[in-house]
C-alpha cells in the first residue's frame, strides 16, 4: 500500500478495493498472493452498497467465499445482507488485464458440504482455521453462482421482469422525490421549522433515491458482462449503457454531496436542488428507455 493511499482518508477496506481494482484483482500486503474478489451487497437497512473485499475459492463454476470476519466473533455485514437480498456482484481479476464486475446468486453451503469445503479451505490457508479459533463460531461458506445466458431460462427471464420492474419502482420513486421537492418549495417558504423537517424528509427521500438507483446500476453492470459473453451483437449498446452509468453516478455523488451540506435554510436551496435533480434525471428516462429495447428481446421478455 503506499503512502499516498495511506494518507488519503480512505478506511483500511477502501485502501484494498482501490487497490484490488487498480491491479487487476491483485492487492499486497497481508493479502499478497491470495485469491481475492470484491462484493457488493445491498445494506439490508440502508439499501446502501456494502462492498467488501473476500478471499476466494473457485470451485467449478463457482466461487466459495467465507464469512471469516477476520476472526470477530459477529457474522460480518455483507453475509447479513446477502440472507435479506442474495444477488451479489462480485468483481474480479481477468485475463484482459481489468476487473470485471459479474452477477451472482448467493447460496449458503450447509451440512457436509459446508464442513468439507471449510476443512479444504483451512488447508489450503491456515489463517482461516486461526480466524474460526478466535471468533468461536462454525464460519458460514457461500457459494456464488455467476449468472450464466447460455441457455434463456426461467432465471434469465426473471431477470428481464426484475428489470422493467425495478424501471417502474425507480420512476415511482423519482415522481415521490419531485413532489416532495415541490411540497417544500410551496409549504416551507413561510414557517423556517417546518422548512427544516420538511427538509429532512426530503433529504431521506433523495438518498433513497439514490442508494436504490445505485444499487440497480451495480447489479446492471454485473449482468452485463453475461450479456456481451452470450450475445456479442450487443456489446456496442452496452458499452453504452454502461457508459451512461458512469454518468448518472457522478451526477449522484454532486446530488449526494449537496445533500450533504445539507440544512436547507430557505426555499433558493431547494430550488437549487430542484435544478440539480432535473438535471441528475434528464438522462435518466432516455437510458431506461434504451436499456429496455435493448436487452428485453435478448432474453425473450
Ligand atoms: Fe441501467
Ligand atoms: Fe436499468
Amino acid at each position: 500500500m503506499s503512502e499516498e493511499q495511506a494518507a488519503s482518508g480512505l478506511s483500511w477496506n477502501e485502501r484494498v478495493i482501490q487497490e484490488f481494482r487498480a491491479n487487476n484483482g491483485r492487492v499486497g500486503g497481508m493479502f499478497e498472493g491470495a485469491p481475492m474478489v470484491v462484493l457488493t451487497t445491498m445494506g439490508r437497512k440502508t439499501g446502501k452498497p456494502h462492498v467488501n473485499p473476500a478471499i476466494y475459492y473457485k470451485d467449478g463454476d463457482r466461487y466459495l467465499v467465507f464469512a471469516s470476519n477476520a476472526g470477530r466473533g459477529k457474522n460480518p455485514d455483507w453475509y447479513h445482507n446477502l440472507l435479506d437480498s442474495p444477488q451479489v456482484t462480485m468483481e474480479i481479476g481477468t485475463d484482459e488485464g481489468a476487473v470485471r464486475p459479474y452477477a451472482t446468486r448467493a447460496q449458503v453451503l450447509e451440512g457436509e458440504e459446508r464442513d468439507r469445503y471449510w476443512e479444504l479451505q483451512c488447508s489450503l490457508d491456515p489463517a482461516f482455521r486461526e480466524y474460526e479459533e478466535k471468533a468461536g463460531r462454525a464460519i458460514p461458506v457461500v457459494a456464488l453462482h455467476p449468472l450464466d445466458l447460455g441457455v434463456i431460462t426461467e432465471r434469465s427471464r426473471m431477470i428481464g421482469t426484475q428489470l422493467l420492474k425495478h424501471h417502474a419502482d425507480l420512476r415511482a420513486e423519482l415522481a415521490r422525490v419531485r413532489a416532495a421537492v415541490d411540497e417544500t418549495l410551496t409549504a416551507g417558504g413561510a414557517d423556517p421549522r417546518s422548512m427544516a423537517d420538511l427538509s429532512e424528509q426530503l433529504r431521506k427521500h433523495c438518498l433513497t433515491y439514490c442508494y436504490g438507483l445505485q444499487m440497480h446500476h451495480i447489479r446492471e453492470d454485473g449482468s452485463f458482462s453475461a450479456f456481451e459473453k452470450r450475445f456479442p451483437h450487443l456489446v456496442p449498446a452496452i458499452t453504452r449503457l454502461r457508459e451512461e452509468h458512469k454518468v448518472v453516478e457522478a451526477a449522484l455523488a454532486e446530488f449526494e454531496e449537496l445533500l450533504d451540506k445539507g440544512g436547507f435554510q430557505n426555499p433558493d436551496d431547494v430550488a437549487r436542488l430542484r435544478v440539480e435533480l432535473d438535471r441528475v434525471v434528464g438522462g435518466l428516462e432516455d437510458h431506461f428507455r434504451y436499456e429496455e429495447e435493448t436487452l428485453l428481446p435478448a432474453l425473450e421478455v
